[in-house]
Order: C-alpha cells, then sequence, then structure tokens
C-alpha cells in the first residue's frame, strides 16, 4: 500500500471539482485507489484508520505533500501522432492537406525503418510521459512493425495508452500507401494480436489496448472501409478512432469521394465507425445534424485546439457538442498541434472557448478551470470509455495521478504559486481558494518542471523528482 497525505484536486463534472485541503489516499498493491478520505486524521489516528480499512501496520510506505504540492488525476490526452513529434514546429503556414503531403507523410515514412522507430519512440513516449499525459492515445504510422515497436515500449515505459496504424490506401503518395484494402486489415489484425498478447501489468489489466484507426475517410477506399466495418462489427469492444470535420476543404473533398452520403459524420456511420468506443479527433466543421447523429451513436470527440490554431483550421464549438450530449476530451494532435503538451492544449482550449463567446451567432460561456480540469481528466476518461477506472480518484479506480510542484524550487521561474505567509489559514490548514490558484497557475504558466511525479496504476513512471 502507498497511502498519499495532502491537498487533493478531483473533477467531479465538468462545472464542478472538489477541493480536498487535507486529504488521504490510500492505493492498494495493484495500483486501485482503495480509500480516499477527507479531513485526513493526525498523528496515531492514522494507524487506527488504516488498521479499520485493512492495511496492516509496516504495510505501506507514507508519502506526506509538502506545502505548495498537490495531487491531481493524470492528464489523458485523446489524440496524438507519436511518428509526428519529429515534425514538431514545423509547417504550421499550411493548411492539412498541404502539409500532409509537403510535411506529415514524408516524416511519417521514416518509420519504415525500425532502426529509426526503435531509436526514436523511446524518446518520444518519454517525453509525453513527463509532460504529464498519463494516457494517450496514439496513431502509429502505417507501418506494422514500426507500431508493434511503439505498443512494446509504451508498455514497457507503464503508460495507459491506446494504440493504432494507420489504415490509408487511397489519395496518398506512393512511397506512403498501403497496396490494397486487404493488406491494410491484415497488418491491422497482426498489430492487434500483437498488442493483445503483451505481457500483463501488475494490476492483472492491460494498460495498452489497440485501436482501429482509419486515418481519416479521404485516404481510405470503400473497399476498406467495406472491410473494417466487418472486421469491427465482430469486435465491438475494440476502440476506434479517426478524423472528422477539420478542415474545409477536407469536408469538401470528401463529400466528393463519398456522393451518396450526405455529411462527413454519415459516411462512418455508413461504415458503422460511429460507436460509443470510437474517437473522432477535431469536429470543428459538424453541423447539428452530426452532432445528433454522433451523441445518438455515443462517440466521443477529441477537441485539439493547439492544431486548429497552427493549422489555422478553424475553433470547435464545444460548448454546442456538449450541448448536444457528444462526449468531449482534449488532444494535443501532435504535431498538427504544436505541443506534446495538454496543458498547452489546457490554454488554447481556452483562448478557443474565449474567441467562440465572442463570435456573432454563436455566443456561449468561456469555459473556467472546472471546465478545463474536466475536459483534461474526466472527459478524456469518458471519451476513451475509461471512466470507469480513470479520470478521477474515486475508490476503486486506478491511481494515475500527478504530483504538482508550485513551489519557487520547481524550476519553473513563471509559477510563484506558494506563498507561505499567504496561503495557510488558521493551524496550519490549506484554503480552498488556494489550491484553486495553484491549479489555475499550473494550468496556464505550468510546464513539464512543475510535474514532480507521473504515476500510473500507482506506479510512478515519469516526472523531474522520480529519482527524488
Ligand atoms: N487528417 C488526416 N491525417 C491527419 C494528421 O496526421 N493530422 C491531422 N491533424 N489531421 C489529419
Ligand atoms: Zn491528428
Amino acid at each position: 500500500y502507498t497511502v498519499y497525505l495532502g491537498p487533493v484536486i478531483n473533477p467531479t463534472t465538468s462545472t464542478h471539482f472538489d477541493i480536498l485541503p487535507n486529504c488521504l489516499v490510500v492505493v492498494d498493491p495493484k495500483g486501485n485507489i482503495e480509500r480516499l478520505i477527507e479531513n485526513l486524521p493526525h498523528g496515531s489516528e492514522l494507524q487506527n484508520v488504516l488498521g479499520q480499512i485493512g492495511v496492516p501496520d509496516g504495510r505501506y510506505s507514507l508519502v506526506v505533500l509538502e506545502h505548495g504540492e498537490f495531487l491531481m488525476p493524470g492528464l489523458i490526452d485523446t489524440h496524438i501522432h507519436a511518428c509526428q513529434l519529429p515534425n514538431l514546429g514545423l509547417g504550421g503556414d499550411h493548411e492539412l492537406l498541404d502539409w500532409l503531403e509537403k510535411y506529415t507523410y514524408p516524416t511519417e515514412r521514416r518509420f519504415s525503418e525500425i532502426d529509426y522507430a526503435a531509436r526514436i519512440y523511446p524518446e518520444i513516449v518519454e517525453r509525453i510521459i513527463n509532460s504529464g499525459t498519463t494516457t494517450s492515445c496514439y496513431y502509429g504510422t502505417l507501418h506494422l512493425e514500426a507500431t508493434k515497436l511503439l505498443a512494446d515500449i509504451v508498455r514497457s515505459k507503464g503508460q495507459r495508452a491506446f494504440v493504432g496504424k494507420c489504415n490509408m490506401d487511397r489519395n496518398c503518395p506512393s512511397y506512403y500507401i498501403e497496396p490494397s484494402a486487404h493488406v491494410s486489415l491484415e497488418t491491422t489484425k497482426l498489430l492487434v494480436a500483437h498488442i493483445q498478447n503483451l505481457p500483463q501489468s501488475s494490476a492483472g489489466e492491460p494498460l495498452v489496448h489497440p485501436v482501429i484507426t482509419p486515418r481519416f475517410a479521404i485516404s481510405c477506399t470503400e473497399q476498406l472501409l467495406t472491410d473494417l466495418k466487418k472486421y469491427v462489427e465482430t469486435n465491438p469492444h475494440i476502440a476506434i478512432q479517426t478524423h472528422i470535420s477539420e478542415n474545409q476543404q477536407e469536408v469538401k473533398k470528401t463529400l466528393e469521394l463519398f456522393p451518396d452520403c450526405t455529411s462527413y459524420a454519415g459516411v462512418y456511420d455508413k461504415y458503422k465507425l460511429l460507436r460509443s468506443n470510437t474517437i473522432l479527433a477535431h469536429g470543428v466543421y459538424l453541423t447539428d445534424e452530426e452532432m445528433k447523429l454522433i451523441a445518438q451513436r455515443g462517440a466521443g470527440v477529441s477537441h485539439c485546439p493547439a492544431s486548429n490554431f497552427y493549422l489555422g483550421s478553424g475553433m470547435a464549438r464545444v460548448r454546442k457538442l456538449l450541448d448536444h450530449g457528444v462526449k468531449v476530451g482534449l488532444g494535443t494532435d501532435v504535431s498538427g498541434g504544436n505541443s506534446p503538451s495538454v496543458l498547452y492544449a489546457i490554454q488554447m482550449a481556452s483562448n478557443t472557448s474565449k474567441m467562440v463567446a465572442i463570435l456573432p451567432n454563436e455566443g456561449g460561456k468561456k469555459f473556467d478551470v472546472a471546465m478545463l480540469l474536466y475536459l483534461a481528466t474526466l472527459g478524456g476518461a469518458e471519451v476513451c470509455c475509461l471512466q470507469d477506472r480513470i479520470g478521477s480518484f474515486k475508490e476503486g479506480k486506478a491511481f494515475d495521478a500527478l504530483l504538482v510542484n508550485v513551489r519557487d524550487d520547481s524550476g519553473n521561474p513563471a509559477v510563484w504559486g506558494y506563498n507561505p505567509n499567504r496561503d495557510l489559514a488558521e493551524g496550519d490548514c490549506l484554503k480552498k481558494e488556494v489550491l484553486k490558484e495553484w491549479l489555475e497557475r499550473f494550468f496556464f504558466c505550468g510546464d513539464d518542471r512543475n510535474i514532480r511525479q507521473v504515476i500510473v496504476q500507482g506506479s510512478v513512471i515519469g516526472g523531474q523528482g522520480r529519482q527524488g
């Protein structure tokens, strides 16, 4: 058992979160939260409490958070292309379809060489983990071997993830395309089998899951989509991820390629690719009708605001999606997005909400901290259909968490989050408003340096203070 004592910030809904200044979190040996107790007991009472809930004396290690530190659920990135990190920060003066041709496909092509993948994927996954991402929904390239390796690396580093290889058999350059729908499906099946056979985590349940990844409608023939339809219908529990309505030219081209469909969402629906475990990236240009359809099917949207600004795609109407009952989480969409950090996606989601709020005919409220916390954690968990396991601290859920440091000694001079003279109320107890401020500062000027530990299923897998 590991017993954490200290302040906890926990999302409850998109409009509320709990601030628990004195909290005790008991994590069992499998990494699940056994108890969450507010108003922690002091001194010898602690042993009594632990005894009462069945934690034997001497069978626990105690982690006491220092002043200026707090625990929050780990960040969930519902959309990231692991293979595009080498391209980070390049090509933002191009729009999507041009950018794919000029920057992205040439970058992804390099993963045909397994030595390149073996050299670069470990650093990439490490960087993503140290940004505070406890769960990633990864796109690999179209290559089977490199994507198997990506799954192996994620598994060995202990991150929770979905890993998929792109299905793409048309409208791509000759050097980066699958030879047929048949080959595309068969290699997908091999990747699924590989991931399902990875050694299990000590939690006794897999942390790495396969995800079927038709890149987007434009890159898939009707034959490929028909084959994928049959495959997903016989495998209802395997997740699906793809892109939807990101860019105006893309939407136009999609409707030209599928003249019998009346909408972009309608294309995916025709091939039974819209369901509760489907993750749709972007959704900037979805119509009300499409939002209704997506909500009806139970699919979720990955809001990728950094990418939508960087590639000049547009601004998603997140409030409207939520009002329609669509699940929404955040995605970095590297390297359409120019940062692998969900913190940056949080900042851009805030900016998007402010800009949408002042548009004529749009309106809506800008997002507050509760909403941003929700999108980055519990909302993402819902999009991944993992809301019973992660996204918030609740008894029985996995302990996927960040230990955040907003003290001056974090190494980040931008965050002066802790002032003992001001922050402590009577009796050495933290004020709730102070903790809320810490969270806000972490969101808006924090970075990797403020993340002391990244914890997945109870194990520390990254962060600045991993060694210490
Ligand atoms: N649509 C199809 N492929 C991609 C991609 O790699 N990135 C983004 N942002 N959109 C896409
Ligand atoms: Zn993407």
